[in-house]
């Protein structure tokens, strides 16, 4: 068996005061909105898990058959010693770079961060079994907030699968990837996955499938809320919405009021009045072009090594390497 633990990045009472300050703010402003970090308890992690089964939800099948193609190319190139993980969920696709690591001979430990506990723990039991030569060191943080990755291990390679990045908002985005920039040394690489810009119908299916699972993933975040802070969302008494912004090229998901509602959130001692059709802003997830991708991570002090999409077009998937001094 190979080794797994896992360490809290975060002061104990991160999380919680996280989410009040989030709710405080959040559903105090117009229009009313939350980070959609808030998705992902045990409940919402296993709801994610069964989003990227979906006949809709093309972006992981897109992804991994990108992985299944390149993993080897991107383990030569990059001969990691350790994989770092940014948002692995259930580090299903990762198995495919773990594997082509592993036939590299390079790879030593496998660093998965996550806000989801869960997630985190159950991945990382099962892939001690299968992967009994590496060590599994995976760490509870918000990837938002500075990442710590430990400075040693390299050459590392940071991946960041599954189109995650396009959750933030393009000022947060640059600031993030510079961030993550000045934590990186020479030799070490970054994966993105981004998902691309196309028919905007196939786009809202994505996110609004026929089964109705991820109106229940966006509607978990309401019960998060009430389990966290005491609140009394009544879930179904939201509607699940999905949009495309052509101007900003993003997916919206929203959670619309069905009816003129308050609802209190007594751990904050505070009411949250919605109007009929009134609608809380829960995600975006942008959508890419391959110019945007190098733009941004020129800005960012990277430089796009390689760019790989799915046959159909529909994924994309960068290697690039951080240019330039740190600092
Ligand atoms: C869209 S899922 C992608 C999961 C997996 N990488 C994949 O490609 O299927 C986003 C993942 O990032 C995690 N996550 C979201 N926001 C985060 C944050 N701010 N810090 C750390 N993890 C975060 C979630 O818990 C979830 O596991």
């Amino acid at each position: 068996m190979g080794t797994f633990d896992l360490t809290r990045l975060l002061p104990a009472d991160h999380f919680s005061s996280a989410l009040r300050h989030d709710v405080r703010h959040g559903l105090t402003a117009n229009p009313k909105w939350l980070p959609p970090k808030w998705f992902y308890d045990a409940r919402g992690s296993e709801l994610f898990e069964e989003i990227t089964r979906l006949p809709e939800y093309y972006p992981t099948r897109a992804e991994r058959e990108i992985l299944i193609a390149r993993s080897r190319e991107i383990a030569a190139v990059t001969k990691a010693r350790t994989l770092v993980e940014l948002g692995s969920g259930s580090s299903e696709k990762t198995r495919l770079l773990l594997d082509a690591l592993r036939e590299v001979g390079s790879l030593r430990s496998y660093i998965p961060v996550d806000v989801s506990e869960s997630a985190l723990t159950s991945a990382g039991r099962a892939l001690t079994g299968e992967y009994p030569e590496i060590a599994v060191h995976a760490i509870v943080s918000d990837f938002t907030r500075g990442l710590g990755l430990p400075p040693d291990g390299g050459p590392r390679l940071v991946a960041f699968l599954g189109g995650t990045v396009g959750n933030m908002p393009p000022a947060e985005r640059a600031e993030f990837l510079a961030t993550l920039r000045r934590e990186l040394e020479p030799g070490d690489a970054l994966l993105l996955g981004t998902d691309l810009v196309k028919e905007p119908a196939v786009l809202i299916a994505a996110y609004d499938d026929a089964a109705g699972v991820t109106a229940a993933f966006n509607r978990n975040v309401l019960s998060v809320v009430n389990r966290e802070l005491s609140a009394d969302f009544d879930p179904a008494a939201f509607e699940h919405v999905a949009l495309w912004d052509p101007a900003a090229e993003w997916i919206e998901m929203r959670l619309r009021s069905r009816r003129s509602q308050t609802v209190k959130v007594e751990a904050l001692s505070l009411p949250v009045h919605f109007a009929e059709g009134e609608e809380l802003r829960t995600e975006i997830s942008a959508k890419f072009r391959h110019a945007r991708v190098a733009d941004e991570l020129t800005a960012a002090g990277f430089r796009l090594t390689e760019w790989w999409t799915d046959d159909q077009g529909r994924f994309g998937l960068s290697l690039a390497e951080p240019v330039g001094r740190n600092g």
